[in-house]
């Protein structure tokens, strides 16, 4: 059952999402790297917010996700579970935080839960090893998302942010590597630009969550960057992005506005400056003309 918080809407929790699924009802996630987003987010339709490393590119103007710090990461999720009463955050763990051993992976793990008020991570890949981690992380009562398909932490061993299991061996490993990561206990698959096929079938596969970017409209859900619907992103617009918005017109328009209003005096008007009190005024000026005198 889903408590009701202030804005009407109810408190989203693993065991309710996990209830989506068999209700058949989409699951709607985004990412947020910020306070005043989150809190938006918070009071909207979402269903989970992700501090996703994607934050390397459009926050931090990174050329990819690698450079991401466990600080970096934790900085922007603390902004964000602020902001935060109703929705679960999850947040990525960065290259190299989870990949170096299992101890590592849950200490840093333990971080964005307990010091950046997180709920759960992500990590990214279902190789023996990484199963290994999922299950230590789960056993520590830590939910875990798992990301398969293109997975950007790989990008130079991918040779590129392209479309993974094209091909039908690669296609079935998606599959396979689902059921692997749900009976490691992940609540939740990121599918990322795989054929939808690819990602019906592992949809099919699994009781948990799967929530795609770029992998069709069979997934259980669907994830964003917020910055790619806003229309506040780079130039590169990956093909499986719809923008909702256009925010990169609607700053320059006030940006452009705000300037005219300064270079004519528009801005500051009567209403955005204080004033002296008429006793307060008077001898103001009575003490400025004596110092002037002076
Ligand atoms: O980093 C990220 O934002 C992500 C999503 C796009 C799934 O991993």
């Amino acid at each position: 059952m889903s408590t009701q918080t202030g804005n009407g809407l109810g408190r989203v929790t693993i065991p309710s999402i996990l209830k989506k699924k068999s209700r058949g009802e989409k699951i709607v996630m985004l990412t947020a790297y910020d306070y005043q987003t989150a809190r938006i987010l918070d009071d909207s339709a979402v269903d989970i917010i992700l501090v996703g490393d994607s934050l390397g590119n459009v926050i931090m103007g990174y050329e990819n996700t690698i450079p991401v710090t466990v600080e970096e990461s934790l900085h922007y999720t603390k902004a964000v579970a602020r902001a935060v009463k109703r929705l679960p955050v999850i947040t990525d763990m960065p290259f190299l935080s989870y990949q170096v051993s299992h101890d590592e992976a849950l200490q840093n793990a333990g971080k964005f839960l307990k010091e950046g008020g997180a709920i759960g991570v992500k990590v990214e890949g279902a190789s023996p090893f990484r199963i290994e981690t999922i299950k230590r992380l789960v056993d520590a009562g830590i939910p875990v998302m798992g990301h398969l398909g293109l997975t950007p932490q790989s990008v130079y061993k991918l040779g590129g942010f392209r479309t993974q299991a094209r091909k039908p061996f690669a296609a079935v490993d998606v599959v396979r590597k689902s059921v692997e990561l749900e009976a490691a206990g992940v609540f939740s698959i990121v599918l990322e630009n795989i054929p939808s096929e690819v990602a019906k079938e592992a949809t099919a596969a699994v009781e948990i969550a799967t929530i795609g970017i770029g992998a069709g409209p069979d997934c259980d859900g669907q994830v964003l960057v917020i910055n790619d619907i806003l229309g506040f992103s780079g130039d590169f617009i990956p093909p499986f992005v719809k923008r909702y918005a256009e925010m990169g017109e609607v700053i320059k328009d006030a940006v452009s506005r705000f300037s005219d209003d300064v270079r004519s005096v528009a801005f500051p008007a009567e209403e955005h400056t204080t004033k002296m009190s008429d006793e307060n005024r008077e001898k103001f000026y009575e003490i400025l003309s004596k110092e002037k005198k002076r």
